[in-house]
């Protein structure tokens, strides 16, 4: 072989833009993770526990593109008969199409020829490829598989979706390569033991990420659930341990009810436990109560919990669970109709959340009108500058 030739470089300006109209899935809440519906020939990897859903939500969407578009489902995990089970409980299967596969060759041949406008892969771990030497579901064959659809998708112009495993940490199964490979990552959050899926884009090359879907698992199906926040954002009044914290999710704002237990304990090293709040800031948070809001929570353990089996990642979610933890500790309640945001320095300043004008109307719109925020937020009803003050105002307390 010589030496390769040299390419012919083209302007950008003078590159066409295929202005493709996005493909609408029929569930609003996949739409807006998606960053307003799927693009045409894109490749959106969508990951989950097992029974999280995923095979539930791509056959509604395959039925709802199918009354406009072709459509069409590969299955290698399940047989057309199970498919056809799961779609009569679902209410139909539309005009969706099916083809029951496992050989990679053949899916691609068959894609390039029939050129659907869109096709779910489920799951791409049971594709295998005989050139690749070894077993389906290895890290060869499940990057062999990604890289070829992820050809034909955009030659054949067929948006694809790639059903992923998750492991038990949480990523999906296989290669990080295949994050790298597709233009969008959809995780399904949530476990089958509750009724609400929580999906979110880690990663979307034509949106924003971090918005957010919420789901109720019925036998009709995954129901969108279109205001989440009136569902986990509330809050017994008088109850001790509870506080509202409104975050923010991608553009999102949702009012999370957090639930906090401080109990004595004799261990050396009291337990932090927390269910959807990062351990290392839950530790953080309970560092700064006790060192600058005067919490004695050096002898008792710490549990915290998110409603609704949401995670957040948000640090404007901090004040939430501070306030929760105080009022646990203290005994007693918030005030109540509070919602509260803000993020915790290690000074045990508050600093101002991101987007605070979204965060206060989502507050507004669910009947929380007393907002606490840091200091400078306009249009809080509490502003306070530390952490101190603010669980004081909380707790509506005497200062001291
Ligand atoms: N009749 C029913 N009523 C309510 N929910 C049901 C019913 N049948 C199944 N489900 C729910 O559907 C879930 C299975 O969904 P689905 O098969 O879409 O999951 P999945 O993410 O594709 O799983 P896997 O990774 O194993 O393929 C079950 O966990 C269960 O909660
Ligand atoms: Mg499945």
């Amino acid at each position: 072989m010589g030496p390769a030739a040299p390419q012919r470089l083209s302007r950008l300006v003078e590159v066409q833009s295929e202005h493709a109209d996005r493909i609408s899935t029929g569930i609003p809440e996949l739409d807006r993770v998606l960053g307003g519906g799927l693009v045409p020939a894109s490749l959106v990897l969508v990951g989950g526990e097992p029974g999280v859903g995923k095979s539930t939500v791509l056959l509604m969407a395959l039925r709802e593109i199918g009354t406009t578009r072709r459509a069409l489902l590969v299955t290698g995990e399940e047989s057309v008969a199970q498919v056809k089970l799961r779609a009569d409980r679902l209410g139909g299967a539309g005009e969706v199409l099916i083809l029951a596969e496992t050989d990679l060759d053949a899916v691609c041949a068959t894609l390039e020829r029939e050129r659907p406008d869109v096709c779910v892969i489920d799951s791409v771990q049971t594709l295998a490829s005989a050139d690749v030497g070894s077993a389906p579901g290895s890290v060869a064959q499940v990057r062999e598989a990604a890289a070829r659809l992820l050809r034909v998708a955009k030659a054949a112009g067929v948006a694809t979706f790639l059903v992923g495993h998750v492991t038990k940490d949480g990523t999906v199964a296989g290669p990080r390569v295949l994050e790298h490979l597709v233009d969008c990552v959809l995780q399904f959050e949530g476990d089958r033991y509750h009724a609400h899926r929580i999906l979110r884009a880690t990663k979307n090359r034509f949106g924003s990420t971090n918005e957010l879907g919420v789901f109720e698992m019925t036998g009709a199906g995954l129901v969108g659930v279109p205001d989440p926040s009136s569902l986990f954002g509330r809050s017994e009044p008088g109850e001790v341990g509870a506080a509202v914290a409104c975050t923010l999710e991608g553009t999102r704002p949702l009012l999370l009810e957090i639930q906090a237990l401080v109990a004595p304990t004799d261990l050396a090293m009291p337990r932090r436990v927390a269910t959807g709040v990062d351990p290392r800031r839950l530790a953080m948070i309970v560092a700064v109560l006790a060192r600058h809001a005067g919490l004695p929570l050096g002898g008792a353990d710490v549990f915290v919990n998110v409603a609704g089996g949401v995670r957040i990642d948000e640090p404007g979610a901090d004040l939430g669970v501070g306030l929760a933890i105080a009022s646990a500790a203290r005994g007693v309640p918030v005030r109540e109709e509070l919602a509260a945001f803000g993020e915790i320095g290690l000074t045990g300043r508050l600093r101002p959340a991101t987007q605070a004008e979204r965060r206060l109307d989502e507050c507004r719109k669910l009947g929380r009108p007393a907002v606490l925020a840091p200091a400078g937020t306009e249009g809080a009803r509490l502003e306070c500058d530390t952490l101190r003050t603010a669980v004081t105002a909380a707790l509506g307390e005497k200062p001291v």
